[in-house]
């Protein structure tokens, strides 16, 4: 199979965007410290573009989960691969994602994050798939909205290949 990548959105948007993402959350959690709480590995790539956006107090943890399927086809079972090496109770929790598309890992994750008594918890993702959504789940902040395409760079992979791409594009798939 042949790869080809098309570039979806460019990289000075997705810096734009984020720029604003940190000037509206440090504006909304003004007078708070925030706890930033990444899923690896998508995204790093945008946790630290925008923490550097962040004005207020912020401290990072990280988690990683994976979601079981056959295929491509996530089942909602979601296995917890590395935990926080804090606890968050009382902490204003904000969990950063690269993107929500069926929305399994983010209900499991929202749960289980809610059952560690933060003081508050909102989520933020770089993009979203509203149209594959299979569980409602509440985003507070979104950097894209995007049609139903497979997804890389700026974090995302395919294989674990493509995160390092400074710009987020469509992957295509054809026989050689
Ligand atoms: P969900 O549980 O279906 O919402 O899955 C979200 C996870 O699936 C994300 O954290 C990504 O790791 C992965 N994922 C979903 N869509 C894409 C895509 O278009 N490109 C790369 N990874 C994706
Ligand atoms: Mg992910």
């Amino acid at each position: 199979m042949k790869e080809t990548t098309r570039v979806l959105i460019p990289e000075d948007r997705i810096e734009e965007r984020i720029k604003e993402l940190g000037r509206q959350i440090s504006q909304d959690y003004a007078g708070k410290q925030i706890h930033l709480i990444g899923i690896l590995k998508g995204s790093i790539f945008f946790m630290c573009e925008l923490a550097k956006h962040i004005t207020i107090p912020v401290t990072m943890d990280f988690m990683s989960v994976s979601s079981y399927g056959s295929g491509t086809r996530t089942t909602g079972v979601v296995k917890l691969i590395k935990d926080l090496d804090e606890p968050i109770e009382g902490k204003h929790v904000l969990v950063v994602e690269d993107i929500i598309d069926s929305g399994y890992t983010l209900s499991y994750l929202l749960k289980n994050l809610s059952s560690r008594h933060p003081a508050s918890i909102r989520l933020c993702t770089l993009l979203d798939k509203p149209e594959r959504r299979e569980v409602d789940v509440d985003v507070d902040y979104q950097g894209f909205r995007i049609p139903d395409e497979f997804v890389i760079g700026y974090g995302l992979d395919y294989d674990q290949r493509y995160r390092n791409l400074p710009y987020v594009g469509v992957l295509s798939l054809t026989e050689e």
